[in-house]
This record gives C-alpha cells, sequence and structure tokens, in this order.
C-alpha cells in the first residue's frame, strides 16, 4: 500500500494487534501488522509513519518474553507502547516495571497530570486496564503523564523522542476516550495523512488490479458470500468485461441464495455469469453419505470438478479472483496467531490450478470489506450475509443428505432467518440457523393427530471470530414464536430445540 501513510503495529498477542491495527484504520490511516521479531532495518524499509507496540498476555520479568530489537527505539520514528507495549518501552530504555502483585482490570479511574500530546485536557477520566506488572519509574528524558490507583505511571513520554507509552487500552471501547488519544497520536504526533477512506481504498486496488490483469481475461468464482462478491464487484470495476464469474449452484444453499446471486451480478452489475446448476449432480453424488468429513471431502471434490468444467469453457483466462483477506495473510510471530482452519477450504480450489491470483481484497479487515461493497452498490443481504460454510446446508442435515430432507430444512431455514432479522438481531449474532436431525423421530401432537417427525435444532452464536462462541442469549418470545412457525409452517417437522451449547465444548456447526 505504498500510496498510503504506514503504521506498523508490532505484534506482541494476536487478539489486541488487530483489534489496534483496525483502530488506526477508523482513524483514516493505513495499519500493517508485523511480528516482534522484526529489525529495525526491516522497520525502516517500510518507511513507517509510525510504530505502535500491541499489548500481550505476559509479563516483562517471564523468562521467554517476546521482546523488541532496541534498535527500533533509536530509529526517530514516533512510537506508541500499549499495555505491555508501555512496559517494554519502560524496561528497554532504563525505567522500572515492578511485580507488585496489584493489577488492575477492568474499568479503572486514571487522573491525567497535565494536557500533553496525547491528552487533551488534564483530569479524571475512565480506562481499561488489564495488568499485573507496573511501571514504577520512567526512563531518563521521560515524564510520567498519567496514573491510576494501582499504577503510578499509567502514561509516560519523551516528547522529544517522540516515544510515548500507555499502560491502559485505547483501542477497546471500555475506554471513551482511546479512539481519541490514537487519533492525536496518528494525527498530531506522526503526521499521518488521514487518506484511508473506502473512496481510496477502492481506487488504489480498481488500479493494482488494473496493472496485474492488463488486458486478460479473469474468473471469479462466486461462493454467495461477502467476500468473493465484493472482490468480484471490485475486479469488475477495474477490467469490465474480463471479468466472467462462476458461480456454480450447488443445491445445497439457502432459499432464494442462487437467485439473489444471479439477480444481483447479472442484471444488476451487468457482470458476465456462468450458472452452473449441478445439484443433481451433489445430490448424486451424496447418495448414501453419512459422515461428516466424507460429506466435506464429496462437495469439495465435485465442487472442484464443476469449476473445472465451467473453467475450460474459459480457455483464454489467465487469472482467478480470491477473496482472501488481511486476517488470513497477517505474518505474525506469535503463535496463537497461527490460526488456521483446515476443513474450511471446502468450496475453495486446488493450488494447481494454472490460474495467477488476483486478491483485490488482501489488506481489509473483514468490516473494511463490507463498507467497500456498500460503496460498491451491493445490496444490504450480500453484504451483511451471516458466514455461512462452504458445504452449505449439506452439513447442517445430519446423516444422508437427499433433496427431500434439504427443502425441509431449508423452509425452516428460511424462518429462521426471516424472525431473526425482524428482531433486529441479524448483524448482532454471528451465525442463527437451522439443523435438521433428520434420522430423529418423536411423537407429538397436532390437532387430533398423533405426529411422528423429526426434530429443527435452532443454532444461535455470538462470536469475535468463530474460534470461540456463545450460545445467543435469544428473547423468549423470539424463541416461542420461532418454534411455532416451524412447526406449523414446516411438514416434516413437530419439535424444535435450542443448543445451550458454547464453543468449546461444541462447535458452531452440529457436522
Ligand atoms: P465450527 O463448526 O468449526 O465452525 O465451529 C466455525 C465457522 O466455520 C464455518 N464452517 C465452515 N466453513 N467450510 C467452510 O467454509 C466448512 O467445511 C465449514 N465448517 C464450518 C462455520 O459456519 C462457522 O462460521
Amino acid at each position: 500500500m505504498s500510496d498510503f501513510d504506514t503504521v506498523l503495529v508490532v505484534d506482541f498477542g494476536a487478539q489486541y494487534a488487530q483489534l489496534i491495527a483496525r483502530r488506526v484504520r477508523e482513524a483514516h490511516v493505513y495499519s500493517e501488522i508485523v511480528p516482534h521479531t522484526i529489525t529495525a532495518a526491516e522497520v525502516a524499509a517500510r518507511n513507517p509513519v509510525g510504530v505502535i507496540l500491541s499489548g500481550g498476555p505476559k509479563s516483562v520479568h517471564v523468562a521467554g518474553a517476546p521482546g523488541l530489537d532496541p534498535e527500533v527505539f533509536e530509529l526517530d520514528v514516533p512510537l506508541l507502547g500499549i499495555c505491555y507495549g508501555a512496559q517494554l518501552v519502560a524496561a528497554s530504555l532504563g525505567g522500572t516495571v515492578a511485580r507488585t502483585g496489584r493489577g488492575e482490570y477492568g474499568r479503572t479511574a486514571l487522573e491525567v497530570d497535565a494536557p500533553s500530546a496525547l491528552f487533551e485536557v488534564a483530569g479524571g477520566q475512565s480506562v481499561w486496564m488489564s495488568h499485573g506488572d507496573s511501571i514504577v519509574g520512567v526512563p531518563e528524558g521521560f515524564a510520567a503523564t498519567a496514573r491510576s490507583a494501582e499504577a503510578p505511571v499509567a502514561a509516560l513520554e519523551s516528547p522529544a523522542r517522540r516515544i510515548f507509552g500507555v499502560q491502559f487500552h485505547p483501542e477497546v471501547v471500555h475506554t471513551p476516550r482511546g479512539q481519541e488519544l490514537l487519533a492525536r497520536f496518528l494525527h498530531d504526533v506522526c503526521g499521518a495523512r488521514p487518506t484511508w477512506t473506502m473512496t481510496s481504498i477502492i481506487e488504489s486496488q480498481v488500479e493494482a488490479v488494473r496493472d496485474q490483469v492488463g488486458a486478460e481475461r479473469v474468473i471469479c468464482g462466486l461462493s454467495g458470500g461477502v467476500d468473493s462478491a465484493v472482490a468480484a464487484a471490485l475486479v469488475h470495476k477495474a477490467v469490465g468485461e474480463q471479468l466472467t464469474c462462476v458461480y456454480v449452484d450447488t443445491g445445497l444453499m439457502r432459499e432464494g441464495e442462487s437467485d439473489q446471486v444471479v439477480e444481483t451480478f447479472r442484471r444488476h452489475h451487468g457482470i458476465e455469469l456462468v450458472h452452473v446448476r449441478a445439484a443433481e449432480r451433489f445430490f448424486e453424488r451424496l447418495a448414501g453419505v453419512v459422515d461428516p468429513e466424507e460429506k466435506r471431502k464429496a462437495i469439495g471434490e465435485r465442487f472442484i470438478r464443476e469449476f473445472e468444467v465451467a473453467a475450460q469453457g474459459l480457455s483464454d483466462a489467465r487469472f482467478l479472483v480470491q477473496g482472501t483477506l488481511y486476517p488470513d495473510v497477517i505474518e505474525s510471530g506469535t503463535p496463537d496467531a497461527a490460526r488456521i482452519k483446515s476443513h474450511h477450504n471446502v468450496g475453495g480450489l486446488p493450488a494447481d490450478l494454472d490460474f495467477e491470483l488476483v486478491e483485490p481484497l488482501r489488506a481489509l479487515f473483514k468490516d473494511e470489506v463490507r463498507r467497500v461493497g456498500e460503496e460498491l452498490g451491493l445490496p444490504p443481504e450480500i453484504v451483511w450475509r451471516q458466514p455461512f460454510p462452504g458445504p452449505g446446508l449439506g452439513v447442517r442435515v445430519l446423516g444422508e443428505v437427499t433433496p427431500e430432507r434439504l427443502a425441509v430444512l431449508r423452509h425452516a431455514d428460511a424462518i429462521v432467518r426471516e424472525e431473526i432479522k425482524a428482531a433486529g438481531l441479524e448483524r448482532e449474532i454471528w451465525q442463527a440457523f437451522a439443523v435438521l436431525a433428520a434420522d430423529i423421530r418423536s411423537v407429538g401432537v397436532m390437532g387430533d393427530e398423533r405426529t411422528y417427525a423429526s426434530p429443527v435444532i435452532l443454532r444461535a452464536v455470538t462470536s469475535d471470530d468463530a474460534m470461540t462462541a456463545d450460545w445467543a442469549r435469544l428473547p423468549h418470545e423470539l424463541l416461542e414464536r420461532l418454534s411455532s412457525r416451524i412447526v406449523n409452517e414446516v411438514p416434516g417437522v413437530n419439535r424444535v430445540a435450542y443448543d445451550i451449547t458454547s464453543k468449546p465444548p461444541g462447535t458452531i456447526e452440529w457436522e
């Protein structure tokens, strides 16, 4: 992203670093996450306007605690240490970090001594703390600028060296003036230009795609999901008719989904779209398959075959668009950032397909991808869509997948989506869906009739990244409406259960 002023966020703990990087971008400054093993020469080579050291789970006193090349402090690039990063500043430059045995966790009262580069006004404010050790002595040339009950040095600075540290977390929403502090650091101290806007992101990516692709033909596989949709719209803006999209309709999609993809891309955006109607071939392949991993394999292989056949018809294509996002590519020195989901590649394509990849979303976080999608005029139903697994409803019919069972599940799922949306919970909830326990039957009574049919299980979870999740505390009235609508409206279902298992120990999907 050479067109943009860049701030490097040094990673001492993955989730902290990602949140800081996102907050920097919300201040319209481009940020990149780098591992803490980066050398001063490597930092200098990237020519950043500022460096931020993230928080981390370790204590600076623990053997093997992650460090930083001390030469980074000598680069004359403005630097802000946050939490662990602030302690590292103090410990590396001659200050004292003590194991006081009295940490602070959660909302904490901060007292700012005087207005300074980071703090606009003196006085009290509320901040979010999470520390065991405390900085008790500042390095030479530094001043302590704020304190809290257990942190005699809750902020330190050397305006002359342009090095700063804060013990609290300005990046979290529980620090109400945190974003303001980050903005002061970025704009006033670093002099970073606020040019990272949706318009300029789109412009720079459009230019990059044009440079890469030239006059060649490009293929993009659409899954119905947000990432491939936004990537396709962006590439289309860049190279127009050189783009052909392929949509493999597996028959395992949700109600209305295939129509919506075709409608949006072909009619609305005028994008050339090959619509592969492969449902029958998928059902054939899935007959008798019960084991979840076997199902994934069967669906994945069929998908690749279908895509290959479609691509053969476009034999002049040299480029393939992929909706890879920034969290997938972050180079990181911390082991907890190695988040590889091996089973999540269904719907993905093998590396040996003979294409050069075009990845226009490689620098973006998910929330940025959504905003780019909105800016490009994609409908909210696509842009704000909840995550959906590559094997689709295939892993939500427990046991063998048949067209009949799938029709029952699709109907129940449509009711869940409709009611969650009507309750205004669509964006707040990570995923909400129905699962059909097709091999189980239970007795019920409807009118005067005895029924003997299958249950639908409702699953609704809150999550930040799908690595962990909690079951959503849906309002009882909503659960009641879902239960009564599903049993009344979906033939073949006579009972509704709600899954109250978190992840871990459960997973989000049932298969
Ligand atoms: P689990 O069930 O592992 O799911 O807690 C975590 C997230 O991944 C999605 N998921 C998949 N996505 N192919 C995908 O592309 C898959 O095979 C697959 N299995 C689960 C799931 O919906 C959740 O968002």
